[in-house]
């Protein structure tokens, strides 16, 4: 036995996955999860995904009696705990703050107390806004924005405010956060507080950034986040996929499996204490490419709509470099995009998806934020 990690969130998507693969490595798992509707469902059950061997304890972060309870000999912890729809960040401003950044407040303050030795918080590509451009004449340009009339004339582009073209280029940690949405800043500050609470406690702590994360176990009913999953649950319905701007939106998809391994190595790798990794998969790829492989791989026919709408708070393109994860962690990205769509489709087979795009949709039109 390596010792016992706490994961908070350790029931949803990415959380179970760090479980399974810290299992399989010979930890001892708890995790502390209170089986959020949005991603569980009316009534939940412990999730048939979760490993059996991992010690479920039901509650709210929030409570610090039960997180004494959830830290009791417990060498290592995962947080994970996080709302993560960053539209709807845009009106949920109380309930975003209370359980991301409240709850990481308390999870710290027990935490300290407890004898935690090293602790990894799952950040996000969120924090950095637009990804790193270059100006024509090669210099970085890292404060990239598009304002409202350029949304509204459709053009998506990023530009300087003189009209110059920029390109985007892989996005390092060193760029200067810049924080477009409230999920975004809680993301910041979750990340923030654990790393400045680890240095000041002496617990090492690691911040890792997650791209676009995708595979099976992610929540198909939440139209709010997880682009791949939203496509997804339109194509298993039957609908095309309804896609934003012109669909030449830059991401960086990492398969949930890549990022099992390297929360692992945050864990057991000592340099990694202190830092910040951004986690992707190296692999870029558009919107509109996405949306049509995975229609492909499901033997769907058909072609995602290009709606001309924009969400407001996209990010126009943003992509990681992620030779720092390599270097100090030894991550390895073993996922290509094509297997990994595979993996996703096959367990997509056995599942029933509730389309909700449209009530999202409606949602962010009425309130200004789909345009
Ligand atoms: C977002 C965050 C990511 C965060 C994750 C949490 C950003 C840029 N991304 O990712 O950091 O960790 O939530 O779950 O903050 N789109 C469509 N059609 C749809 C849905 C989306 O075209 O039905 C487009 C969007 O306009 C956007 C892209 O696809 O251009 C999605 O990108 P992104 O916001 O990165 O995806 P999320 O999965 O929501």
């Amino acid at each position: 036995m390596k010792g016992t990690v706490l994961i908070t969130g350790g029931a949803g998507f990415i959380g179970s996955h760090v479980a399974s693969e810290l299992l399989k490595s010979g930890y001892h798992v708890r995790v502390v999860d209170s089986l959020v509707t949005q991603v569980h469902g009316d009534n939940p059950d412990r999730p048939s995904y979760l490993h059996r061997d991992a010690e479920l304890i039901l509650g709210d972060l929030r409570n610090p009696d039960l997180l004494d309870e959830a830290l009791e000999g417990v060498d290592a912890v995962y947080h994970f705990v996080a709302l993560v729809g960053v539209g709807q960040s845009m009106y949920q401003i109380a309930e975003y703050t209370s359980v991301n950044n409240l709850g990481t407040a308390i999870l710290l303050e027990r935490l300290v107390k407890n004898n935690v030795k090293k602790l990894i918080v799952a950040s996000s590509m969120s924090v950095y806004g637009e990804g790193l451009y270059l100006t024509p004449d090669g210099q970085p340009y890292p404060n990239a924005n598009r304002t409202t009339t350029q949304l509204k004339a459709h053009e998506w582009e990023m530009q300087t405010p003189d009209g110059l073209p920029l390109t985007p280029v892989p996005t390092p940690e060193t760029k200067q956060p810049s924080l477009a949405s409230v999920y975004a800043l809680s993301k910041f500050d979750q990340e923030q507080m654990c790393l400045m609470v680890g240095r000041a406690y002496g617990v090492p702590t690691v911040a890792l950034r997650f791209f676009n994360v995708y595979g099976p176990h992610q929540a198909l009913s939440n139209p709010y986040t997880g682009v791949l999953a939203i496509f997804a649950s339109r194509l298993l319905n039957g609908q095309r996929p309804i896609i934003f701007e012109d669909g030449r939106q830059l991401r960086d998809f990492v398969s949930v499996f890549d990022i099992a391994r390297a929360c692992r190595l945050a864990l057991e790798v000592d340099d990694a204490r202190d830092q910040i990794f951004n986690i992707g998969s190296g692999e870029t790829v558009t919107v509109e490419q996405v949306a049509s492989r995975l229609a492909r791989i499901l033997g769907k026919r058909v072609d995602p709509e290009i709606s001309g709408n924009y969400r407001v708070g996209d990010i126009r393109h943003c992509f990681p470099d992620i030779a720092r994860a390599k270097e100090v962690l030894g991550y390895k990205p073993q996922v290509k995009l094509e297997a990994g769509m595979r993996d996703l489709a096959e367990w997509l087979e056995q599942q029933t998806a509730h389309d909700r795009f449209n009530e999202m949709r409606a949602e962010l039109t009425s309130r200004g934020l789909v345009v």
